[in-house]
């Protein structure tokens, strides 16, 4: 499927800045408003919607700690790891014995996907727990294996360059995406391929955030807006939607703790996070958006 453009191309979210002096509940709802203004670049775009998912002050301040985890043990790679188009779309341009390299690695489920016929996998992550996951799982299953501890693109001039480079679930993560996506072609040989949820992977928590914080949070971006980016970098991408699992704590009381502190909860509210989380059982499944585009100098897809 060729890129689309951006249904969002013509208006532009502008984030309305919070009130110091606003209380925190009126303060919270006021901080996510968004309007539609000027033109701005795709890419702008692009980081004024991610801005919009900044918690207001007031409530990070009350928190003991950060909220925004990436708990090791949900990206651990799993005994069998699901088919689907972005693995294959990232195998078809693999040689036989080719090397991958995984940014926002986690456990490494992208990277392994591929091996066979990868031979070879390059991990980055900034976390270091992610990267010592990432390299067991190399080592269980006989890959060569390097892995670089850091921020991408920050990184890039240590990593090699790869057949193939992938990144899942890491956009949603990265304001300054033009960078981002322009140093992962500059290491693919072949293809590069990311993989990304329809919506904000925290918008399974919008129920929780009104309930305990009558917050209101933002609906965007979307992959139509990062093919949106990529059309503007004179990237050619294409992209294809499917339905995935949504990959979650499986034990209630694991996932009470996780959804307590990314909502800036203190402990002692942990058991209502839990009671709210029975009430609401998150969905089991998501709509995924794979996109990928030719890189190095064959550029044939
Ligand atoms: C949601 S997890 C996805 C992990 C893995 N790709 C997967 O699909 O299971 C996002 C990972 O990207 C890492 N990450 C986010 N932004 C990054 C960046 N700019 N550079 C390197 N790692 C990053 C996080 O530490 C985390 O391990």
């Amino acid at each position: 499927m060729a890129t689309t453009s951006s249904k969002r191309s013509l208006a532009s979210p502008r984030v309305t800045a919070a009130s110091a002096a606003t209380p925190v509940a009126h303060r919270a709802v006021a901080s996510c408003r968004v309007s539609w203004d000027v033109k701005l670049s795709a890419a702008d775009r692009w980081r004024a919607a991610l801005e919009a998912w900044a918690i207001p002050e007031a409530i990070v301040a009350s928190a003991s700690q950060s909220p925004w985890i990436h708990p090791p043990a949900l990206f651990d790679v799993p005994k069998s790891i699901e088919p689907s188009p972005s693995h294959d779309r990232a195998r078809e341009a693999l040689p036989s014995g080719g090397t991958v390299l995984d940014v926002g690695c986690g456990g490494g489920v992208a990277a392994f996907a591929l091996a066979p016929p990868a031979a070879r996998v390059i991990g980055v992550d900034h976390q270091v727990e992610m990267l010592t996951m990432f390299r067991a799982n190399a080592v269980d299953r006989g890959l060569s294996v390097e892995t670089i501890e850091g921020f991408w693109p920050a990184v890039a001039d240590r990593a090699p360059v790869a057949d193939v480079a992938v990144a899942h679930h890491v956009a949603y993560n990265v304001a300054d995406v033009v960078p981002f996506l322009a140093a992962l072609g500059a290491h693919a040989r072949h293809r590069v391929v990311l993989e990304l949820p329809d919506r904000h992977p925290l918008a399974s928590l919008d129920g929780a955030w009104r309930h305990f914080w009558n917050l209101e949070r933002p609906d965007g971006p979307t992959p139509e807006d990062l093919l949106a980016v990529l059309d503007e970098m004179g990237i050619a991408a294409h992209s294809t939607s499917f339905v995935g699992r949504l990959r979650a704590e499986t034990d209630l009381d694991q996932a009470a703790h996780f959804t307590r502190i990314r909502l800036c909860l203190p402990a002692e509210r942990e058991a209502e996070v839990r009671d709210f989380l029975v009430a609401h059982p998150p969905s089991t499944t998501r709509e995924l958006t794979t996109i990928w585009w030719p890189a190095g100098p064959g550029q044939s897809d």
